[in-house]
């Protein structure tokens, strides 16, 4: 009996808290309608989960430029694919933040705002491993993200359908194949495949970068086309990257000075 009635309670109590949510959802404390940004937290340092909670430079990022430009934001872990299509559809999402590449095909169906991030792909193998550069991966088996620049960059290599090329939802399945053993090397951005090395130094991984076949990308927040986002939020990403506080955040996750020219020109 005492049970029925706390499982009761609960109950109301969940439906309360449902319908208090949906407000809170609707509209920011100033009134304003709040942005809804989107992510794929599935990929530290840049945006992962912590227990409940979305972490990483992208979000502390994030936060800097929408404190900046005075707006209300909320960011969800929707997953890559989810966030691609979302965001260019621009109804439920306003934004994404997930490590994006500004590339020209995305160009096609996003605005960017200006890049904020320099990035390379890099390589991840197991030690003892023969591979050198990105070519020794030709006749390889290869653990990519699906729909990422490390998928784009390794089709060109292994050629298009290419069965031994692996595409995951996920980064994180992406490098437990490899882990596993079943596939040769992963390929992701350099600060998560550095990450992961670091975070796992029992498991005896080695990155090799390659400069020659893998180019520098730049991130960018990426909106739907046509959105006015963009206006009001690239004087805020200069700002946080002219007044110091980009490189505090840069210290913070990566130990090391970014190199803001290349941003600011
Ligand atoms: N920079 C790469 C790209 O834009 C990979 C980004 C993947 N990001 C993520 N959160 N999984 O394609």
């Amino acid at each position: 009996m005492k049970k029925m009635l706390v499982a009761g309670l609960s109950l109301v109590l969940a439906f309360s808290l449902a319908a208090c949510g949906e407000k809170k959802e609707a509209t920011g404390a100033s009134g304003g309608k709040k942005i809804m940004v989107a992510t794929d937290a599935s990929y530290a340092p840049m945006e992962s989960m912590d227990k409940d909670k979305i972490v990483g430079f992208d979000i502390d990022f994030l936060a800097a430029v929408m404190k900046e430009a005075k707006l209300e934001y909320e960011v969800k872990n929707t997953g890559w694919d989810t966030m691609l299509e979302s965001v260019k559809q621009g109804t439920e999402y306003q934004m994404g933040i997930s490590s994006i590449s500004i590339t020209d095909e995305r160009k096609g169906s996003y605005d960017f705002s200006v890049p904020y991030f320099e990035s390379t792909n890099m390589i991840l193998v197991k030690e003892g491993s023969p591979i050198k550069t990105a070519l020794d991966l030709k006749d390889k088996k290869v653990a990519v993200q699906g729909a990422t620049t490390a998928d784009e960059l390794m089709t060109k290599i292994m050629g298009n359908g290419n069965t031994n090329l692996k595409k995951y939802e996920s980064n994180v399945l992406a490098f437990m194949e490899l882990d596993l053993g079943g596939v040769d090397a992963a390929v992701a951005d350099i600060a998560i495949v550095r990450e992961y090395a670091k975070n796992n130094p029992k498991k005896k991984f080695v990155t090799i970068p390659d400069k020659t076949n893998f180019g520098a990308e730049f991130y960018g927040l990426a909106y739907p086309k046509g959105s006015d986002l963009k206006a009001k939020l690239d004087p805020a990403i200069k700002t946080v990257i002219e007044n110091g506080t980009y490189a505090k955040m840069y210290k913070k996750w990566f130990g090391e000075e970014p190199n803001v020219s290349v941003l600011l020109n």
